[in-house]
């Protein structure tokens, strides 16, 4: 506005100049022992000529609104100046230029601050409504999320903005630093966070602080995003290649806020799809060849649901357990083939053995010992006469090699052989 008068006073300067003064911006807020701007232009018919500029402070028990002057912070008449105030400020004393600086502000130079000129004339007095409202912050800072919405959670898309406030205020003239998960987020200086459209990214805790004063920070704020599942993948444990017989665990895994409360798993098997159970994980006990296929599962929330990329399982038939299986196999064959072989070899031995045997026994049957025996029989004369005793003594001798048929072969049998005779008359 003021600046619009300026403008309009460089291009007729008698017929617009009149009496204002403007601040900028209206309340301030500033931490203790720093330095404030109380930006401000002021003007007046040039007809007047100024007498005297000044800052003042209502005091406590004044009103508020700049009717009543209180205390001079800064005067163009410095002997005027407040004890409070001496040595404090910077006045710009730049024609229509009333801007002022305070220097060290503390607690007790919280309130209001206007700016005052007087003329010669004696109605040509002037103060600034309105005035300036000076806080001085109390820290620590705090971060307030604030959104359109009320009571409800924060979706994706929805505007948001963070502000890194005080107790009592918002500090604007400082450069501020911003904390994701306590990470600084460099591109965010000032007391305001915007974002315009939160994602799931935009989740975490937040913190502020003023640049290069770590002590001064806020606690983290939750920026509690919710969305619904998004990559949604499935992991299998263990990973590597699936062996017949083996154990394994398809894990569904996902990002969603809330936590997914819903599990679907799928199995594709030629065109069909198959649901096959309902928890984060589905595992496999003893993996087959009836396994193979492919796999999906669904996460779901409050939100919404998602469904995984598809994971072909592809159960291999353990190769190194069927060589050895194989080679066992063909050992045992082989360790039959060859007992059958020496089996049938030692058959063979034995029957060639028993007909050698037979044919030489046949021709010389033990009958024909007893035949033998029979032949050597002779009756002694003495026995003749005692008949009584019936015990009959023979002398058995077998017969020499002179006969015409083989010789026996056992040795033993050319001995004598005694024998028991029972002799009947
Ligand atoms: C203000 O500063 C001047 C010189 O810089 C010094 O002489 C004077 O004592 C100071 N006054 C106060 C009240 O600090
Ligand atoms: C008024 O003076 C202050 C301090 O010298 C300066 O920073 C500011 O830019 C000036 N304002 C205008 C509009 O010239
Ligand atoms: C700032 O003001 C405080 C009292 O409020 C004083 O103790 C301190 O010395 C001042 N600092 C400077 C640099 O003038
Ligand atoms: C999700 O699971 C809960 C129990 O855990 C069940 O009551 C509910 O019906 C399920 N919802 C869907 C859509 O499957
Ligand atoms: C997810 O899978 C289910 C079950 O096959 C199907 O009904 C649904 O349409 C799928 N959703 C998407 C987004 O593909």
């Amino acid at each position: 506005m003021f600046y619009i008068n300026i403008l309009l006073q460089l291009l007729f300067p008698a017929a617009v100049a009149s009496w204002s003064v403007s601040y900028n911006p209206g309340s301030m807020c500033a931490l203790e022992r720093a330095s404030v701007d109380f930006s401000c232009m002021f003007d007046c018919p040039d007809s007047h000529r100024l007498k005297t500029t000044y800052w003042f402070k209502p005091e406590a028990h004044q009103k508020q609104d700049g009717s009543q002057v209180g205390i001079s912070v800064y005067n163009s008449e410095p002997a005027k100046i407040h004890q409070l105030y001496k040595n404090r400020t910077t006045y710009a004393n730049r024609d229509k230029n009333c801007s002022l600086q305070l220097h060290n502000v503390s607690k007790s130079d919280t309130g209001m601050y206007f700016f005052r000129f007087e003329t010669y004339s004696s109605r040509g007095k002037y103060t600034g409504w309105g005035g300036i409202k000076l806080t001085v912050a109390v820290l620590p800072f705090r971060v307030t999320v604030k959104t359109k919405k009320v009571n409800e959670h924060i979706q994706e898309g929805d505007p948001v903005a963070l502000t890194c406030s005080t107790e009592n205020c918002i500090l604007t003239q400082e450069p501020f630093a911003w904390f994701k998960n306590q990470r600084l987020i460099p591109e965010a200086i000032g007391s305001v966070l915007q974002i315009t459209s939160v994602s799931s990214d935009d989740f975490g805790y937040y913190s502020c602080g003023l640049k290069n004063t770590r002590s001064a920070s806020a606690d983290e704020v939750l920026l509690d995003v919710r969305y619904s599942p998004k990559n949604v993948k499935i992991s299998v444990l263990p990973s590597g290649k699936i062996q017949e017989g083996n154990s394994l665990t398809l894990i569904c895994e996902s990002n969603a806020n809330p936590a997914v409360t819903n599990y679907s798993w799928f199995m594709i098997k030629e065109a069909y799809v198959s649901y096959i159970g309902s928890d984060r994980e589905f595992s496999i006990k003893s993996a087959s060849q009836k396994d193979d296929g492919q796999y999906f599962c669904t996460a779901k929330n409050d939100m919404g649901s998602q469904n995984s990329t598809v994971t072909a399982l592809k159960v291999e038939v353990a190769s190194n357990r069927n060589f050895f299986l194989t080679a066992a196999a063909v050992f045992l064959f082989l360790m039959a083939v060859l007992l059958l072989v020496m089996f049938g070899r030692l058959i063979i031995r034995r029957r060639k053995q028993f007909t050698s045997k037979k044919q030489p026994t046949e021709q010389t049957p033990a009958v024909t010992v007893t035949e033998e025996i029979y032949e050597n029989l002779r009756k002694s004369p003495e026995s003749e006469d005692n008949l009584t005793t019936n015990v009959l003594y023979v002398d058995l001798r077998l017969a020499s090699s002179t006969s015409d048929r083989p010789p026996c072969r056992n040795q033993e049998n050319d001995t004598v052989i005694y024998s028991l005779l029972s002799y009947k008359h």
